[in-house]
């Protein structure tokens, strides 16, 4: 089973930087879903759900925040995302949970799948139960 691991994104360009994303190439999925995550203060918890589809990279464009993973098995994981040219990739059927977020955090998720609210496991227990069955 795939685990949660870090990927850096080249840099390009020589009067600022400029970040390229492909799906299937730079990314191990492709890419069907944008969406980000700000405004959240570091007591906000964000995430606190499992999919049973979805694969994410997660990319901290601004600012900073932690990226809490567990795969239901007893493997724990914390990344901290603080560059703009570095991410996260969580396969599916992992719990993430997203805090410590900085007052200028701008999280970019990007998503393999279509927005589905029946994939979400988002009761802990219920995805312990799964994660023994599977
Ligand atoms: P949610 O998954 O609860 O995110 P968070 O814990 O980070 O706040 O989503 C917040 C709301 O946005 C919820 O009403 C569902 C909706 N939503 C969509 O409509 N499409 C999407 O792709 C996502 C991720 C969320």
């Amino acid at each position: 089973m795939d685990k949660p691991y870090m990927l850096q994104f080249p840099q390009h360009g020589e009067r600022g930087w400029l970040v390229v994303i492909e799906g299937v190439n730079d990314v191990p999925f492709d890419i069907k879903r944008i969406f980000y995550i700000y405004g959240s203060d570091e007591s906000v918890i964000r995430g606190r759900h499992a999919n049973r589809k979805s694969e994410f990279v997660l990319i901290n464009v601004c600012g900073s925040c932690k990226v809490k993973t567990n795969d239901g098995r007893g493997n724990e994981d914390i990344f901290i995302l603080d560059k703009p040219h570095a991410g996260i990739y969580i396969p599916k059927l992992v719990w993430k949970d997203m805090y410590d977020f900085s007052e200028d955090s701008i999280l970019l998720c990007l998503a393999s799948e279509y927005y589905d609210p029946e994939e979400y496991i988002r009761d802990m227990d219920e995805f312990l139960s799964e994660m023994r069955e599977v």
